[in-house]
């Protein structure tokens, strides 16, 4: 899709199919990196699709890593913890991931670099891992706490750090730093945030402890490359599980899913909320666990997001609120303030594009409450360029009284480039 583009979605009587989903965004950025840095190859199967995870590989390249892709496989010649000065500044697009986690191999390396992001990623807040790549030694410049970041590359060394923010990513940058620095870097997370990271230096034969919410690294390790099949993405599975949730009766299957319990606060959520899960085919694949769902829709009641749930369920928020409407309580959203310095500011988009199809809603500065019970009319909405807010209002459109138009619908390739033709696809009207 080209910049600019819109689509229509028209309401559906229900959904049924099978949908198979891109790997998980944020483990293939992770095992893009760490494959970059390890000693000898890697093959990483059903990388994910999305443009954030296509600007991981660009800033690789551009770091000096051989890679190959062949449509989702990807294979990775490792430069073993020694990365090549760039001769251009680090493009991380829309990736505030890329530049996050980036910046923790970037900075303890033997060479200076820039790192650039679009305009969306250019607002965001880079604080959170300069403040602590500084205190190990590294020299950030940026532009009052935001991208473009210049790194002058430095002998890193080991930090006790305590995180002020629930972020994965700044947990995930530290740790990556902290295999370069000097000593045993500790990093203490105020909530159990996505443990991907983690996992997956596990796998590349890092030995990483972790007690509580604390998680410990010992510098100058080496890694090994790996074979991996990366499992779908359940922050993309997100979309169609709300799907399936607004209509009584519909069926989907999805297999190959990532059930990291790290992530899988989503199932329970819907779980409550009405909609029907079992899951066949569990495994574990370097630590991830993996398995297929069968949904089945059935009456959707509602749900308070709040406390360690909003840091849970950050990336599935959006498409919980678009659809709050429709269900019997309402959903309520507390404590997810995170959500003003995303893509976009998701909370603002979502009350906006709601109120844009006749909801009521109450914005607050940490969340929303959203009554249900309501009917939601079909209406031109814009995605605000951020992929979630295009395809959260894609599904609030399936079950809308009239047709619903989304412009800026291209984001959705941020993360997820075939939703709209999977959602074609299982939608029957
Ligand atoms: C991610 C962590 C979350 C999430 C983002 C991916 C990750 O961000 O919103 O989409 O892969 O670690 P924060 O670390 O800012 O919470």
């Amino acid at each position: 899709m080209k910049p600019g583009s819109q689509v229509v979605v028209p309401p559906a009587r229900t959904v049924h199919g099978v949908v198979r989903l891109p790997g998980d965004k944020s483990i293939s950025h992770r095992y893009a990196m760490l494959a970059g840095v390890a000693d000898g190859p890697s093959r990483l199967e059903n990388y994910s699709t999305g443009a954030d995870c296509a600007s991981t590989l660009a800033c690789m390249r551009a770091l000096g890593v051989k890679w190959e892709r062949k449509d989702n496989v990807v294979e990775i010649e490792g430069r073993d913890l020694s990365l090549a000065a760039p001769a251009r500044p680090l493009d991380c697009g829309n990736s505030g991931s890329t530049m996050r986690m980036l910046s923790g191999i970037v900075a303890g390396q033997k060479f200076s670099s820039e790192m650039v992001g679009d305009e969306s990623l250019s607002r965001r807040p880079m604080e959170r891992v300069i403040k602590p790549l500084s205190a190990m030694g590294a020299q950030i410049a940026s532009r009052d706490g935001r991208p473009p970041l210049r790194i002058t590359g430095s002998a890193l060394t080991a930090i006790d750090y305590k995180m002020p923010v629930a972020s994965a990513q700044v947990k995930s940058c530290l740790l990556f730093a902290g295999l370069l620095a000097d000593g045993e870097t500790r990093v203490e997370e105020p909530l159990r945030t996505r443990d991907h990271g983690e996992l997956a230096l596990r796998a590349f034969g890092a030995q990483i402890e972790r007690k509580g919410n604390e998680t410990c690294i010992r510098g100058g390790q080496r890694l090994r490359g790996i074979e991996a099949r990366i499992p779908g993405d359940i922050s993309s599975a997100a979309f169609f599980l709300c799907a399936a949730a607004l209509f009584p009766g519909s069926q989907l299957t999805i297999p190959n899913l990532l059930m990291n319990p790290t992530r899988a606060r989503l199932l329970d959520i819907v779980t409550q909320m009405g909609l029907r899960i079992s899951v066949t085919q569990l495994e574990e694949i370097h630590g991830e666990l993996v398995g297929s769902l069968q949904v089945e829709g059935a009456r959707l009641t509602g749900a308070t997001i709040a406390g360690a749930d909003s840091a849970a369920l950050i990336d599935e928020i959006p498409v919980l609120a678009a659809i709050a409407p429709y269900t019997e309580q309402g959903i309520e959203v507390r404590d997810a303030r995170e959500l003003r310095v995303k893509e976009s500011d998701r909370i603002a988009a979502v009350a906006t594009n709601l109120r844009l199809m006749g909801a009521q809603v109450e914005e607050r500065d940490d969340g929303l409450k959203i009554p249900g019970g309501q009917t939601l009319y079909g209406a031109e909405l814009d995605s605000l360029g951020d992929h979630r807010i295009a395809m959260a209002f894609a599904v609030a459109a399936l079950r809308a009284d009239g047709e619903t138009l989304i412009r800026g619908a291209e984001a959705a390739a941020i993360s997820y480039p075939a939703f709209f033709s999977t959602l074609e696809e299982i939608a029957e009207r």
